[in-house]
């Protein structure tokens, strides 16, 4: 069937970035000072929220993501330690980067990609499960279509746990991700001086029932000085009441249009995000919400977006300036191994570990 073999196979994989963002993190790297303070308050510390993230912990852990990101470690600082991951929910970026993670910090992990092979097919409790993930290993990730499944966990847990996505609550780690895209692409957001003009990022999605919206925009509260947010919906309560009013108290400058293709060229950013939960299944973004290279984007506008994505963000933009969102997702295994590090206490052992640039 295929006689003449294809241009692809005639040659090595070719290993070069080649992909806007995919640039080696120096700058950001080389914008912050090192302060492990911040860090260490991160230790044995279970990860369920955004509203966890200070500012200085925020800065300090997109400084030593970027730092695994430009160097190679000598020493494996989990080395004997054993990652449970376990989703109930399907998954590609976040479980893999996770395990990503914890493999290149030298650790073990096992891997439950179905509740059904569990002990819950037969009714275990979640709290008894709980109990047997503190027997076997030393961090759990969970993600759980009910919101309050990592929360009932954490009652029983004597290992940290790190939510990867409960419902529509949140997904503070992808919110780290995310915050890592925005300051490797502008690492002046870390230390803008006063006066500097505030940055437009408009958010297509729905807040009120997105998870990685709700946790990006907890963070994004730490840099209100410096940005603007403009959420981007023609359905109406796309911000739940509750959540807009703890926005606004933050001082983030926020405000909501229905209409896309007015405001796009003004935004600096744009983050996309195409999937809601409603009930028991997914709800996607339709109508004039789509991003295609034809798109009246400003030039050097940048693109997020969480993924899995759909029809709203073409792949013809894949191969433009505009495509930050697959570097969103590479950042994301650099960025888990930073707060891997912190919240195993290896942070001092990494700090002062011999490095090696990567080649
Ligand atoms: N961004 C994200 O959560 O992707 P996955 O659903 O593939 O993990």
């Amino acid at each position: 069937m295929f006689n003449d073999l294809p241009d692809v196979l005639k040659q090595p994989v070719d290993s070069s970035d080649g992909v806007a963002g995919m640039e080696r993190p120096r700058k950001l790297l080389d914008s912050i000072a090192e302060d492990v303070t911040p860090l260490l308050s991160l230790a044995r510390h279970h990860i369920v929220s955004a509203r966890q993230f200070t500012r200085e912990q925020i800065i300090q852990l997109v400084r030593l993501a970027a730092a695994y990101e430009t160097s190679r470690l000598y020493i494996k600082p989990l080395s004997g330690k054993i990652l449970i991951t376990a989703f109930y929910e399907p998954s590609t970026r976040t479980r893999l980067s996770f395990e990503s993670a914890w493999h290149r910090l030298g650790g073990d992990v096992m891997s439950i990609t179905d509740a059904n092979t569990t002990g819950i097919a037969k009714g275990e409790s979640l709290q008894d499960v709980a109990e047997m993930f503190s027997n076997y290993g030393d961090v759990v990730v969970l993600r759980d279509s009910e919101d309050e499944s990592v929360y009932k966990m954490t009652e029983r847990l004597r290992i940290p746990i790190v939510n990867a996505g409960n419902g529509i609550d949140e997904h503070p780690t992808q919110a780290l991700a995310d915050m890592y895209a925005l300051l490797k692409w502008k690492p002046e957001l870390c230390c803008t001086p006063e006066g500097a003009e505030r940055i437009r990022i408009g958010i297509i999605g729905a807040p009120s029932r997105m998870r990685t919206l709700r946790s990006f925009l907890l963070c994004l509260t730490h840099f209100s000085e410096q940005i603007e947010v403009i959420v981007i919906n023609p359905d109406k309560d796309v911000l739940a009441a509750d959540q807009a009013a703890e926005l606004q108290r933050s001082g983030l400058q926020i405000s909501v249009v229905s209409a896309l293709q007015s405001v796009l060229p003004t935004l600096d950013v744009v983050y996309i995000n195409s999937i809601a939960w409603v009930g028991e299944s997914y709800e996607r973004l339709t109508g004039d919400i789509k991003l295609g290279s034809e798109s009246r984007l400003k030039p050097d506008a940048i693109i997020l977006h969480p993924l899995a994505r759909g029809v709203e963000l073409d792949t013809s933009l894949d191969i433009t300036a505009h495509n930050w969102y697959f570097a969103q997702a590479r950042g994301a295994v650099f960025i888990r191994m930073a707060l891997l590090t912190c919240i195993t206490q290896r942070v001092s052992r990494v700090t002062d570990a011999p490095i090696a640039p990567v080649r």
